[in-house]
């Protein structure tokens, strides 16, 4: 599937989750320096070391993606994400159940800390439906729809909000890419390197599976930070992308 990503090398569409301590998340990065371009950090990391984690890996020359699911009222998620993107992240997530508004608010936040810091806005992208919810948990929960058109409908408001993109599984990338047009971000973990480990995840798709359906970024942690050489399992994805 052709999209504005599709000329992008493949190891700068490869993300690494960085779901470590802090100090083996910096040997890991010391360790990925030169090979590896994003790095992903989540909460647990980032609530624990702050935004010291996000400068520490800028200083080794990555990108980061700082992955803290914002959702609130619209003023305290702007007022966050401008703080996400003053610490030098260059990618972001929100919920995207938060409405159009709280999407918007999170991009004015990001816009005014561009605009003061002279910079291009961040990346900002929407969470769907967490997988770890199925038709039956959002029955629970009042929500009509069942889990695939609850996807649907809530990268409809995305796209409304104008936010860069989505994270997705990569069973819903094609619809997603449908959906939201060639330019968004779509960015997908649950992936798995052909022969790799499953780990806890279920529905997984391959690397160039991945990007075939219309991924433009892929998440990738276990296959790659558990590896008894990460540096030949970041490449080896490399290699089997550009192979595809
Ligand atoms: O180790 P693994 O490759 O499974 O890591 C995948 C990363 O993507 C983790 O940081 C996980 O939290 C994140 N993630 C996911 N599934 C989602 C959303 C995020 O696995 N639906």
């Amino acid at each position: 599937m052709l999209t504005a990503f599709s000329n992008t090398p493949a190891r700068e569409r490869i993300i690494v989750a960085l779901d470590c301590g802090k100090d083996e998340a910096l040997a890991l990065a010391d360790k990925l320096a030169g090979h590896a371009v994003w790095m992903k950090v989540g909460m647990t990391l980032y609530y624990a070391h702050g935004p010291e984690v996000v400068r520490a890996l800028k200083e080794k020359g990555f990108k980061v993606f700082l992955d803290l699911k914002l959702h609130d009222i619209p003023h305290q998620v702007k007022g966050a994400a401008k703080a996400v993107a003053n610490s030098g992240a260059d990618m972001m997530t929100m919920h995207t159940f938060g409405g159009v508004a709280m999407m918007q608010a999170a991009q004015e936040g990001v816009s005014l800390s561009a605009s003061e810091r002279g910079a291009s806005p961040i990346v900002t992208l929407g969470v769907t439906v967490l997988t770890s919810m199925d038709d039956e948990t959002l029955a629970g929960l009042g929500v009509g729809r069942s889990a695939a058109d609850q996807v649907k409908a809530l990268a409809e408001k995305a796209k409304e909000a104008q936010i860069s993109g989505v994270v997705a599984s990569p069973q819903e990338a094609a619809v997603l890419r449908g959906i939201l047009g060639p330019d968004a971000y779509i960015v997908t973990p649950g992936v798995r390197p052909a022969g790799a480990a499953l780990g806890d995840q279920s529905r997984v798709a391959t690397p160039a599976k991945a990007f075939a359906d219309g991924a433009s970024h892929i998440v990738v942690g276990r296959p790659i930070t558990q590896a008894e050489d990460p540096v030949a399992a970041f490449e080896a994805i490399v290699d089997e992308i550009q192979e595809s």
